[in-house]
């Protein structure tokens, strides 16, 4: 997508064939900034930390994790090794594990002095096959966006996503965000509620600024105000990624989903997941067993924003020593979702539905 009329992709080979250049998200919405990733550990930081996150990119990066780490040493206990540290970043996002599996397929056979070319080769395949992946999830959700437009005769169709499901989070288009993109691209009448998603706030901070750039209409609202939108019919439909989807369509997503579908349900609002095969576990049946990442107390109790002078800073808003708790996030049990929205088109949340679109893995 483009930023200031240049096209970007949130990861990208660097010009030396080695490096790994990301968007260094945590800087975003108030600095573009470009860090070079040199290391496994570079990598492994870049994702702990969250200069990326979204559930493909983090699949996308710590592919390329275990590039930099083979290019260093090519044995089997880097590779090994590249895994475990890379594995042990975020615990939630099933596409870290997907994409780790991917690189382990195509190097652990192979003579040692040609994997770490094949390594990068894979991981710029993982990349291109995201960014195709996602237009699909597009191409198949705007279908949903484009009846709306018909029933709403020239008025907005008002869609409501929570946190970041946009190109940032991917490599490209997004998943949430690709319907989104495709329909206002071909003319349809959109606007998007934007909830804030604290306590990092990545609708605000993210996802508005995607679709600012793109120039989506939108509005940023508070994550307690989706009740009262939908209440008052102010939301045709709900689209939100996901971060690890069970072979029977429960969802995990960022923390506060789960209350935009119990309200979705409560209001008969469509409530739609976007997501591409590599974010579905098919080992779980039950969104139970899906780990759920615990973070920081300090990312709930302080704030970080943008001074009146520019500069960033982070502040306090609760009591000094009031303990926080900051699960990141929650299950959407498969009852509360519509459909769910892949490159392969659109599902409903059931062990048959998911089993129909993915024969491979019945
Ligand atoms: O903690 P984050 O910012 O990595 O969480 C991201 C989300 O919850 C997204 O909705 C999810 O990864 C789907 S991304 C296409």
């Amino acid at each position: 997508m483009n930023i200031d009329g240049k096209p970007y992709r949130t990861i990208w080979l660097g010009a030396d064939g080695a490096s790994v250049e990301i968007i260094d998200q945590t800087k975003l919405p108030f600095a573009l900034e470009i860090v070079s990733l040199k290391t496994l550990e570079d990598a492994a930081h870049a994702i702990s930390s969250m200069r990326v996150r979204g559930a493909p990119l983090i699949g996308a990066t710590a592919a390329y994790g275990v590039a930099l780490a083979l290019q260093a040493d090519a044995s089997g206990e880097a590779l090994d090794r590249a895994c475990e540290v890379l594995a042990a970043t975020r615990p939630t996002a099933i596409n870290l594990l997907w994409a780790l599996g991917e690189m382990k397929k195509v190097v652990q056979d192979q003579p040692r002095d040609s994997r770490a070319a094949l390594a990068y080769a894979r991981a710029a395949e993982i990349c291109n096959e995201d960014v195709e992946t996602c237009r699909m999830i597009g191409e198949h959700g705007v279908g949903l966006i484009r009846a709306h437009a018909e029933r709403k005769a020239g008025e907005p169709v008002n869609i409501l996503t929570h946190c970041n499901a946009g190109w940032l989070a991917a490599v490209d288009w997004g998943t949430a965000l690709a319907p989104i993109y495709r329909a206002h691209d071909e003319g349809l009448s959109v606007h998007v509620w934007v909830d804030e998603t604290r306590p990092r706030n990545q609708g605000a901070s993210l996802t508005a600024f995607e679709l600012k750039a793109h120039g989506v209409p939108h509005t940023i609202v508070v994550d307690n105000a989706g009740g009262y939108l939908m209440q008052n019919k102010l939301v045709d439909l709900c689209i939100v990624g996901t971060d690890r989807t069970t072979a029977s369509g429960d969802v995990a997503n960022k923390i506060g989903t789960y209350l935009k579908a119990l309200a979705a349900k409560d209001n008969y609002v469509q409530f739609f997941v976007a997501l591409p095969h590599s974010t579905i576990d098919w080992s779980l049946d039950d969104g139970g067993g899906i780990p759920i990442e615990e973070r920081d107390a300090e990312e709930v109790t302080h704030i970080t924003g943008q001074l009146p002078d520019g500069s960033i800073a982070t502040v306090a808003i609760a009591p000094d020593g009031s303990p926080a708790a900051n699960y990141a996030f929650d299950i959407t049990p498969a009852r509360l979702i519509t459909g769910l929205i892949t490159e392969r088109g659109i599902t409903p949340a059931t062990p048959e539905g998911l089993a129909l679109l993915y024969p491979e893995h019945r």
